[in-house]
């Protein structure tokens, strides 16, 4: 038996910290629990582009289409903002998303019972939230055809334009669906059918996606307004959420902060599913590389370590074990343990990237 493959991309600023813990966690599961990756570790971001010229070569963009999962620190930095536009490290990220094809775009917004009162909203109204949104993200409005800025008459008119096909709001439709069956059974659909025909589409492709290959799984559908106002009202009405690119770009990143800091947030990017049955995969914390604090031992690697979680639970079917490394997390967090990020103004002395790690270690063990 070969071990499965992880292709492992550090990046910029704090990426390569935070990842660091995340090495350890993977070594960590070899020894421990016999379960061993094959592992490759490569440039991406700004890293890319100082050794190769490129934010992403061609040879580490075949390697990230072979492996069975791609974990990805950050890129960026304010080095590399004069860089022309296609050398930027953010293209690196971008290239590797839209060549592996990663349609669907999940960010869970859970809240561990010790950061409850971390939230801007009140205690009970998110002590264990678990909701996952699953945004998506290769088509709609970022990519829709005509775009631009066009001259018109004597001023200037900026162009973007919503589109989706049946099968692109299918596909992501059923990754929604999948989801929702290993986890409460519910998916709620969001767009805004009463104003956008793209919105009324997406709303018949979902609910037909239900009735002939889901009807076991409860569906509802809720304009992306009123989901705005639901999520921050009572989140954990929801399950899965199911959207567009654009208003999944706005609802995750809402859900993202009921749940408090940044330094805590994973994502996961699935495509279609390759030879082995493994979908394309690139998992990545939500965070970027935080400049303000690279290089001080200062970054907070449970994003990263949750992001790693994800992996072992939708690439590795792995899902004990992915549970394990999260109760590992919350473990440490019920314990007191606080990265700089997650304490409040005068706290104490926080713990560095590296205590965090020793910390979840310990907890695994
Ligand atoms: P950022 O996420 O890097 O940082 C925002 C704030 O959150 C900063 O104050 C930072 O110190 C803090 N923070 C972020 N992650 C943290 C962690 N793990 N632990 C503790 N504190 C943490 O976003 P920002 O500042 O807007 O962007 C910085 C650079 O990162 C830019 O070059 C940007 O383009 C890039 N970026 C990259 C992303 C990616 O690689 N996916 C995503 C977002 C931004
Ligand atoms: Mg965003």
């Amino acid at each position: 038996m070969t071990n499965p493959t992880l292709l492992i991309l550090p990046g910029d600023g704090i990426g390569p910290e935070v990842m660091a813990e995340v090495r350890r966690i993977i070594d960590w599961f070899g020894a421990k629990r016999g379960l061993a990756f094959d592992v490759t570790e490569d440039l991406v971001g700004g890293a890319a582009y100082d050794v190769h010229g490129v934010p992403l070569s061609d040879e580490t963009m075949a390697k990230a289409q072979e492996v069975d999962a791609v974990l990805l620190g950050a890129v960026g930095g304010p080095q590399y903002d004069t860089l022309d536009f296609s050398l930027k490290p953010e293209r690196g990220l971008l290239r590797l998303r839209k060549e592996m094809d990663l349609f669907a775009n999940l960010r869970p917004a859970q809240c561990f019972d010790a950061l409850a009162d971390f939230s801007s909203l009140k205690p009970e109204v998110v002590a264990g939230l678990d909701i996952m949104i699953v945004r998506e993200l290769t088509s709609g409005v970022y990519f829709g055809e005509p775009r631009g800025i066009f001259e018109e008459g004597n001023e200037r008119v900026g162009i973007n334009t919503q589109r989706y096909t049946e099968s692109e709001i299918d596909r992501v439709a059923r990754a929604a669906f999948e989801l929702a069956k290993k986890r409460a059974g519910k998916v709620c659909s969001m767009e805004k059918a009463n104003v956008m025909e793209s919105g009324i589409l997406w709303r018949e492709v979902v609910q037909k996606v239900h009735d002939e290959s889901y009807p076991e799984v409860e569906l509802s559908h809720m304009y992306a307004d009123a989901g705005g106002m639901q999520l921050c009202r009572w989140p954990k009405q929801f399950d899965v959420i199911v959207t567009d690119n654009l208003f999944g770009d706005l609802l995750s990143d809402v859900a993202a902060m009921l749940t408090g800091s940044l330094g805590m947030l994973p994502s996961a990017s699935l495509g279609a599913p390759m030879a082995n049955g493994r979908p394309k995969a690139l998992y990545e914390p939500v965070h970027g590389s935080a400049p303000d604090i690279a290089g001080q031992g200062k970054a907070n690697p449970c994003a990263c370590i949750l992001s790693f979680a994800m992996a072992l639970r939708y690439s590795f079917d792995q899902g004990d074990e992915a549970t394990r490394l999260e109760k590992a997390v919350e473990t440490v967090l019920a314990d007191g343990v606080r990265t700089a990020d997650l304490m409040q103004a005068e706290g104490g002395a926080p713990a560095s990237t590296r205590q965090m790690g020793d910390a979840v270690l310990a907890a695994l063990d």
